[in-house]
Order: structure tokens, then C-alpha cells, then sequence
């Protein structure tokens, strides 16, 4: 068991004088298929070796006491009268439990306190682990008889109503699903999904976090999704079966969008071939092509940055660097865009060798730290088995 879970363990105990039950999900990353998932196409994530912890027991009222040990910060409030909380982490909960409320769940008062050790505002989807996390542990407690889809789905709609983000489905899946060692070929059209074993020995998985997050971000990421829905609306006047850009091919783009909004164009040619990519690059993940399917992870970030436009100079910088070394098989960056990470598959006797030159190269360019994680393909969501461990004795603070 980490220290982070033992001290939050101790500090439930401490605060409200019983034993927790205790939940863990992971973070994700993305190998391909970025943009995809609001587009009804193909993504290949994977859970991540960090996760967000959720300790939490029923109360005999209707309070709600929230703990979080990472923003040293408490927040109280009744489940009779939800509101947003002003600061941000306790909506992620609170927002969890206006959907299961809404879908006709009886729940009660809580003691919750949370921690976790997924770097936020990295793209590693640290909110989707927090919203599962504490789905699943309120599934346990109430007896609710959540699937783990329900589970995915009562977390995507708490970041779409409440927390305000139009997110897809791929982080709250990825978080929930994942399994040590493997990536997730779904698809978001029917939710069907299958296990690749990503076990590539002598290969380490790398991301280098550029430390920004440019203020474009949410808003590009809604106005990417509505020039998407655009060029749907104008394929559809002359297909009227097509309901999403996973029914288009380049031949409709070409024909029904380029001649009225090029931008629109870019943006859909972009998602419909890297949802072509992925299925190839399926193949040589099966066939344990590394190179091939590094070059595609290559050919991602060139769309995300051209056509897509997603990307931002750091994020170039970072990806431009590494393509020039053969000892990185692939590189791109990930998530929604405009700061986070890229992701890298890099030779593993070559990985302390890129990290150090890149860091020093990145400090002198931006200015900035380059944080560098080397992570594992971890678990999906889990109980934290809280019995067998003698917290009091080995907690470290
Ligand atoms: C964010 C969203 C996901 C997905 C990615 C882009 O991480 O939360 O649903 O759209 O951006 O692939």
C-alpha cells in the first residue's frame, strides 16, 4: 500500500473516528484516437500505475463532509440542498451524487476525505479517477447495483452537467476498464471494447509534461466539437443516414464540406483518419510492430497540430525533439490539446539519456521545468483492501 493511502486512511480514522472503506482509479493515458471519442470513433487508452483515492462511510444524516488531504482544504454541506462549492474538487463528488439522485438512487449523509497522486492539469484525467473513484465507493456503500458501465456513464454526465466540461467518454472508461499490461480498443459508438496486451518488453512509456495549459483549452475543445457536428449537418443533407463523423469517409468530406468551410473540412478529415489509423495501428500492436505503430502516433500529432489545430508550440517543441532520435519509436501529444503531455514510447536503455537532454533543452527554450513521468499500464477501479494492512504501525508522515 502507498504511504499517500495510509495517511488517508489515518486521517479518516483520526477525523471521524471509524474505519473507511477505500476506492482507487487510475488515471489514463492515450496511445491513439485523439478526439475521437465525441465523434462516435475509436480510442486506445490504457489506466495508468497513479490513481485518485477516495476513503468514505455512510452518515446517520443528510451532511456531507468532504476531506482533501492534497488541497489541505474541508468543505460541508447538506445532500438536501446541492450547490456548486466554489472551489472546484468537492464538485466533482458533488456532482456524482446529483446524478445518481437523478436517476432515482436513495442516498445519505457521507464522511468523505480524498487524495491521490495523478499530477493534475497534466491531461492524465485526474478529475475523471476522482468521479469514478467515488461512484464506485458510493455504489458499495448504498448497495446501489451499479454496472461498472453505469459507473462510467453516472461519471462522464457529473462532468457534463455539473463540473461543466462536454468531455467524451474515454477517460471515465479508460479509468474504470483498465487492466495491468493492457490498452483499450473502444469503440464510442456502441461501447463495445476489447484488451490488447501492451507488454512490449525493452519499450517504456514516458510522457513530459510542458507545464502549460493555454486558456484556449475549453473553448477550443466545445468549438472542435461543434465545426464537427458542422460537417455532420452538411454531409447529412445529402446522407441522411449519417449521424456521425464514424459514418463519413474522405470521399463525402471532399465532395459536401470542402467547398463550403475548408476549416471544417481540416477538422473532420482529421478525425476520420485517425479513426483509419487506429484500426491499423491495432494490427501492429497484434503483430508487435512497435516501429509501425509509433510512426502512427507520429502521423496523430501532425493531424492534431495541421489540421486539427490542438496542439501549441511546447507541445511541438517537445515532439519535434524526439523524432529526430531513432531510439524513440513514437511520440504525440495527448488529451484535449493546448498544454499537458506528450506521450512517448522510447527504447528503455535510452530513456535516462532523452530525459536529461530534453530537460535541459526545455528549461533553456521555455524556461520551464520539464516534469517527466515514467509510468506503468495499470488497474482499473478497485476496493483498497483496508484490513489486511496495520496502518497505525507502518504510516509514515
Ligand atoms: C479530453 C476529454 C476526452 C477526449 C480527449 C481528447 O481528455 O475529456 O473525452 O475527448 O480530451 O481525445
Amino acid at each position: 500500500m502507498k504511504d499517500i493511502v495510509k495517511v488517508l486512511i489515518r486521517t479518516f480514522e483520526d477525523t471521524f473516528a471509524e474505519t473507511p472503506l477505500v476506492v482507487q482509479s487510475p488515471g489514463r493515458i492515450n496511445l491513439l484516437g485523439e478526439h475521437t471519442d465525441y465523434n462516435n470513433g475509436y480510442v486506445m487508452p490504457a489506466a495508468i500505475d497513479l490513481c485518485n483515492y477516495v476513503a468514505l462511510q455512510k452518515r446517520n444524516d443528510t451532511e456531507l463532509h468532504f476531506i482533501s488531504i492534497d488541497y489541505n482544504d474541508t468543505y460541508s454541506c447538506s445532500i438536501d440542498n446541492l450547490e456548486k462549492s466554489g472551489k472546484l474538487w468537492p464538485d466533482y463528488m458533488l456532482g456524482v451524487i446529483e446524478e445518481l439522485l437523478k436517476q432515482g438512487h436513495q442516498l445519505g449523509g457521507l464522511n468523505v476525505a480524498v487524495t491521490g497522486d495523478i499530477p493534475t492539469g497534466a491531461g492524465l484525467s485526474s478529475s475523471a479517477a476522482l468521479e469514478c473513484a467515488f461512484a464506485f465507493g458510493l455504489d458499495q456503500i448504498f448497495n446501489l447495483g451499479l454496472e461498472r458501465l453505469s459507473i462510467v456513464k453516472t461519471a462522464q454526465s457529473a462532468e457534463n452537467n455539473y463540473v461543466g466540461v462536454k468531455c467524451g467518454i474515454m477517460d471515465q472508461f479508460a479509468s474504470v476498464f483498465g487492466h495491468e499490461d493492457q490498452v483499450m480498443r473502444l469503440d464510442c459508438r456502441d461501447l463495445s471494447f476489447e484488451y490488447i496486451p501492451f507488454t512490449s518488453s525493452g519499450i517504456s512509456i514516458l510522457l513530459f509534461n510542458t507545464g502549460v495549459k493555454h486558456s484556449l483549452a475549453s473553448s477550443a475543445y466545445n468549438q472542435r466539437r461543434e465545426e464537427c457536428q458542422a460537417g455532420v449537418d452538411l454531409i447529412r443533407a445529402h446522407h441522411p443516414k449519417v449521424t456521425s463523423l464514424r459514418e463519413v469517409n474522405e470521399q463525402m468530406l471532399t465532395d459536401y464540406v470542402l467547398p463550403v468551410d475548408k476549416t471544417v473540412y481540416q477538422r473532420c478529415l482529421y478525425v476520420v483518419s485517425e479513426n483509419t489509423r487506429l484500426i491499423e495501428a491495432g494490427k501492429d500492436l497484434q503483430e508487435h510492430n512497435m516501429k509501425a505503430f509509433g510512426q502512427k502516433m507520429f502521423a496523430t500529432h501532425d493531424g492534431l497540430q495541421h489540421l486539427y489545430e490542438v496542439s501549441c508550440a511546447e507541445l511541438d517543441y517537445l515532439v519535434d525533439f524526439v523524432k529526430e532520435d531513432s531510439r524513440v519509436l513514437g511520440a504525440r501529444m495527448m488529451g484535449g490539446g493546448f498544454g499537458g503531455c506528450t506521450i512517448n514510447l522510447i527504447a528503455t536503455d535510452a530513456v535516462a539519456d532523452i530525459t536529461a537532454k530534453i530537460t535541459e533543452l526545455y528549461k533553456d527554450k521555455t524556461g520551464l521545468d520539464l516534469e517527466v513521468y515514467q509510468i506503468k499500464i495499470g488497474e482499473g477501479t478497485s476496493l483498497v483492501d483496508v484490513k489486511n494492512e496495520n496502518i497505525n504501525q507502518h504510516a509514515t508522515y
